[in-house]
């Protein structure tokens, strides 16, 4: 897939994620550990970098990493897959992730969603794209509602934003998509089963 044409790649995008941009003059802080998860191309992650964060660039993708790696030597480009990370606990205070959550299958969101909570630091901020529910297309990664999203993320996010928007490409017409911002909860919310079963366990039923 990253041997050759990149650029023809429906997701390949040179400038900076229009809602990621406009969500970091926002916010207004321009430095700190970013990771650009499932990087791809890279051209996020150097984007970050030229703003002036410290940018680390993972994808699972050998062939997109060797690739990546030619194009700059200020974003630290490395393979790993997220959901046997070699990343470390509370690395990163940003996590940006443009299509790599919504390739996952259904059955590895879950530990996805326990991964980015464990590398990102306290009050680490994750900017998640993904397509929405609302795209007709028929061949596409996996498509989301903001309910989705609520009923996989609220757990182990304060879920600040879901904003309905495109997913900027190659294609003529963008995909509709999801543009979410989440704060890193200080501890996961036990919901009301798990709380059930402990207080099941101490009753002894
Ligand atoms: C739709 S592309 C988006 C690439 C890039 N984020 C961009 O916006 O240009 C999704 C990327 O996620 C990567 N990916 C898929 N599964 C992954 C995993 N388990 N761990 C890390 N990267 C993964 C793919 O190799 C691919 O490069």
């Amino acid at each position: 897939m990253y041997h050759n044409e990149v650029e023809k790649l429906p997701w390949y995008y040179d400038a900076l994620d229009n809602d990621l941009e406009e969500e970091i003059r926002i916010l207004g802080v321009m430095t700190g550990r970013f990771l650009d998860l499932g990087t791809g191309p890279g051209t996020q992650a150097i984007q970050l970098s030229k703003i002036g964060y410290s940018v680390t660039g993972t994808d699972i993708s050998e062939g997109a990493i060797k690739r990546a790696r030619r194009l700059s030597n200020k974003v630290n480009f490395k393979v790993d897959n997220i959901l046997e990370t070699q990343l470390n606990e509370e690395e990163f205070d940003f996590i940006f992730d443009r299509g790599c959550f919504h390739v996952l299958a259904p059955e590895n969101r879950r530990d996805y969603v326990k991964t980015v909570h464990k590398v990102l630091a306290k009050n680490g901020f994750l900017f998640l794209k993904c397509f929405s529910i609302k795209e007709p297309m028929t061949e596409s990664p996996y498509k989301f509602s903001a309910k989705d999203i609520s009923s996989l993320f609220a757990r182990y996010f304060n879920i600040l934003k879901i904003k309905e928007t495109v997913y900027q490409g190659t294609l003529e017409t963008w995909p509709k998509a999801l543009f979410v911002v989440m704060k890193k909860s200080p501890s996961h919310i036990q919901p009301y089963a798990d709380q059930l079963h402990f207080i099941n366990l101490y009753l002894g039923i």
